[in-house]
């Protein structure tokens, strides 16, 4: 039975398969390859992109597709995550799609080996799904990204968007940079090599190909961080003053907090892939069922 819990679960191969997978679906449409097949998704965070993006995918192999709102389940009753999770496992769904503000418990409940786990955002560590559709993005515009550079900007400290996406970019070859305030930028453990770290963009915006701008994850923050944002964007929000022509992709998982991370005006740029990121995930994610469910 394989996971996804993190995208070192992942060899090459299955890296290569998923990609190759996903530029073919982007390309025409499968036929139902996972018919008779069920997912259930179960999100304990809020989601606009990734659940509904697994939940199309699915419905586009052919899949049925269960959702189960933590909110209105047993869990208000006081059953164990464990206890919910075994008693969906003894329905059969072919998968499990689950998001988490911790980051062990998609780990914890593929250890029980009931059924595939999915893991679609856990905590401050990973977020894979998310990783491959920016790899996939990333690829799609420079063909090779060995060797150029990503300077990921904001709430890194937070974020499992940059914590996975840092692991898979350096092992496929990028340079990967940190940007942002001292108190977003993460300790030397986050990732297993020091990436360079700074404080403004404008010193290294010159070197690099690509940025990746983060939301502020307000909802992992004991106590604000910053008394306004509005100071934290003069800094860090991504503008086209700060871009001006040069041949950079900007990238954002989303959700945008729009003139905070990104300003309007280079949101409606070309260079920018915000959309281009949504859709690469919808192939992304038929792909990864398809790995799990199909050819593993
Ligand atoms: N949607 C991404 C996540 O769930 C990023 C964000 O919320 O800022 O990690
Ligand atoms: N990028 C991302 O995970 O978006 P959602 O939180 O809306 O799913």
């Amino acid at each position: 039975m394989k996971h996804l819990i993190d995208t070192n679960d992942l060899s090459n191969k299955q890296i290569d398969d998923i990609l190759a997978d996903a530029i073919k679906f982007k390309k025409s449409s499968p036929p139902p390859l996972l018919a008779n097949k069920v997912m259930l998704t179960l999100f304990f965070e809020d989601s606009t992109r990734t659940r509904s993006s697994f939940e199309i995918a699915g419905k586009k192999l052919g899949m049925s597709v269960v959702h189960l709102n933590p909110s209105t389940s047993s869990t208000k009753k006081g059953e164990t995550l464990q206890d919910t999770f075994e008693n969906l496992c003894a329905m059969d769904p072919n998968t499990i799609v689950i998001r988490h503000s911790q980051n062990d418990i998609p780990s914890q409940l593929s250890a029980l080996d009931l059924t595939p786990v999915i893991n679609a955002g856990a905590g401050n560590y990973a977020h894979p799904t998310q990783a491959m559709l920016d790899y996939m993005t990333l690829k799609e515009h420079f063909g090779d990204i060995k060797g150029k550079t990503i300077a990921i900007v904001g709430d890194i400290v937070t974020s499992r968007v940059a914590s996975s996406a840092t692991r898979l970019l350096t092992r496929m070859g990028m340079n990967v940079i940190f940007v942002g305030p001292k108190e977003f930028l993460p300790p030397l453990s986050f990732t297993s090599d020091a990436m360079p770290q700074y404080e403004s963009l404008d010193k290294i915006i010159e070197n690099v190909d690509a940025v990746m701008s983060l939301r502020v994850q307000l909802e992992r923050h004991e106590t604000p961080v910053f008394k306004d944002y509005e100071s934290y964007a003069k800094k860090y929000c991504i503008t086209k003053d700060i871009i001006k022509d040069r041949d950079i992709l900007i990238l954002h998982p989303g959700p945008v907090m729009r003139n905070i991370d990104i300003t309007d005006e280079l949101l409606l740029d070309d260079r920018c892939k915000v959309l281009t990121q949504v859709k690469n995930g919808l192939y992304v994610r038929m792909a990864i069922l398809k790995n799990l469910l199909l050819d593993s």
